[in-house]
């Protein structure tokens, strides 16, 4: 059997119980139920998957289409997705991301009759998005969103480009769609100077492996439906589209799929959302899509992104750690661990340990990653002795050890994406104990006794 989103949902079910909470009363998506419930859950760090089994669609119906929600909001449930061990699910599992990224699964292609993503066919007026339950996050957001993975195809190479990027339901068969990634723009570009309308298709469910490996930080020329195999640990299955026939694949195991056209020249109004950030988009122009066909499984389960929360940092920090430390490491050979935290929405800081054998080690670590990701904006680098997934020991590292003077630098108007108010000014903190200069030893109880002393034998 293939892996899909369901065989995820019992697995979380039965290897991590504790994980899985299903609210059967009937929820309003539209009206910000689910997001005040996700919200309460993390008021008290609470980060549960959540399947919400009775929600009503964006015509106030109540359908039988579930939502689920905070998939990725744990790193132990995104080890799960990756089939490997949920106790090694810090640097381990970055590092396992980093070598799944090199290898490739190609893709199988199925028939339409074995692929459960066709049981239920809408196409023309019937394939209004409006029959799915559409989540509205924040106060100020434009419209509801559907949160997860677009796929487009290059006209020239024929390569697909899995990507997240939400769209914003705007009517009857329409929709607006935020592209501001690279590699689509890329896409969407090409068809624009052929004015020609451009495939693309939404995905809303499948198996999180899929969508973990659409993140890869893979070149422009490869083919994510390859790259996302060697996430699944499996051939991705792939079945023709509604739309385009062959000419277009798509996933056959997904729950449930928009297909629509780009089409050059028109454009909507998107945002503001609550992006990754915590604060709001800025209201702006982009892609227009109309919607040519919705397929889906009988039972379908539609997936979100709680925007601006554990999850969505998850997918931001996950793909970039180990690649990071492989890069850096590679040159210097002296890191121990990176971790992208969630007070930095798992984008704009990168802590880093070194074991630092010479004073002007740690900014040299620290400019080589800063290389590595656009996304940085302060990247910290503490001793090996400090645990770069424990904040506490990071921020007591900076507080002790770091002489503002020569410890802090400034990298100035260097590109970047979020909107914060170090605007393209990058940071460097070198937060490693100083080398040149006496400085006081950090105290501990000798090992010796730390293995002597078996707590329960102390403390019943
Ligand atoms: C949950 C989630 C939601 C995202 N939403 C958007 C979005 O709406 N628009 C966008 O352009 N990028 C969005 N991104 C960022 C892109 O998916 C990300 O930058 C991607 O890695 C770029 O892919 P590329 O290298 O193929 O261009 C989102 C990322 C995540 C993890």
């Amino acid at each position: 059997m293939a892996k899909d989103l369901r065989y995820f949902l019992e697995k979380v079910k039965n290897e991590l119980p504790d994980d899985y909470i299903e609210v059967t009363r009937s929820v309003d998506p539209n009206n910000f139920d689910i997001t005040a419930i996700l919200e309460h859950l993390t008021k008290q760090n609470k980060f549960p998957l959540v399947l919400f089994k009775n929600p009503k669609n964006l015509k106030g119906e109540d359908t039988e289409i579930p939502v689920v929600s905070n998939v990725f909001a744990k790193r132990e449930r995104c080890a799960l997705a990756l089939d490997w061990p949920v106790d090694q699910s810090n640097l381990p599992l970055s590092l396992e991301y980093a070598r799944l990224e090199r290898e490739i699964i190609p893709p199988v292609e199925i028939g339409k009759e074995q692929a459960p993503v066709k049981e239920i066919i809408l196409r023309g007026p019937e394939a209004d998005p409006a029959i799915l339950p559409g989540v509205r996050h924040y106060e100020m957001d434009l419209s509801p969103v559907f949160t997860m993975t677009l796929i487009m195809k290059d006209p020239d190479t024929g390569i697909y480009d899995i990507t997240f990027a939400k769209t914003f339901y705007k009517g009857s068969q329409r929709m607006g769609a935020s592209i501001h990634t690279p590699h689509l723009e890329r896409i969407v570009n090409k068809y624009k100077e052929r004015n020609e309308p451009a495939p693309v298709v939404q995905v809303l469910g499948h198996h999180p492996a899929f969508y973990l490996g659409s993140l890869a930080l893979s070149p422009y020329d490869a083919d994510d439906y390859a790259s996302v195999g060697s996430f699944l640990r499996e051939p991705l299955r792939l079945v023709e589209s509604e739309t385009w026939g062959k000419d277009f694949l798509v996933p056959a195991d997904a729950e449930i799929i928009i297909e629509g056209e780009v089409l050059p020249g028109e454009k909507e109004i998107v945002d503001p959302f609550g992006e990754v950030t915590r604060h709001y988009q800025a209201q702006c122009i982009r892609q227009a899509v109309n919607v040519t066909a919705i397929t889906r499984r009988k039972n379908a389960i539609m997936q979100d992104i709680f925007s601006g929360h554990e999850g969505h940092w998850n997918l931001g920090a996950l793909p970039k750690e180990g690649s990071v430390f492989n890069a850096v490491n590679s040159r210097y050979g002296n890191v121990k661990a990176v971790h992208l935290p969630h007070s930095g929405i798992g984008r704009l800081a990168c802590y880093i340990s070194i074991d630092k054998k010479r004073e002007g080690d740690a900014k040299i670590a620290g400019l080589a990653a800063l290389l590595e990701s656009w996304t940085f904006q302060v990247v910290v680098v503490v001793d090996d002795d400090i645990d770069v997934f424990n904040e506490k020991e990071v921020v007591w590292a900076i507080l002790t050890m770091v002489d503002p003077k020569r410890d802090i630098t400034m990298v100035e108007n260097v590109h970047t994406v979020f909107t914060t108010a170090m605007g393209h000014n990058k940071m460097i903190i070198d937060a490693t104990k100083p080398l040149d200069r006496a400085f006081p030893e950090r105290f501990r109880i000798p090992e010796s006794a730390m293995q002597r002393i078996k707590l329960d034998e102390w403390i019943k």
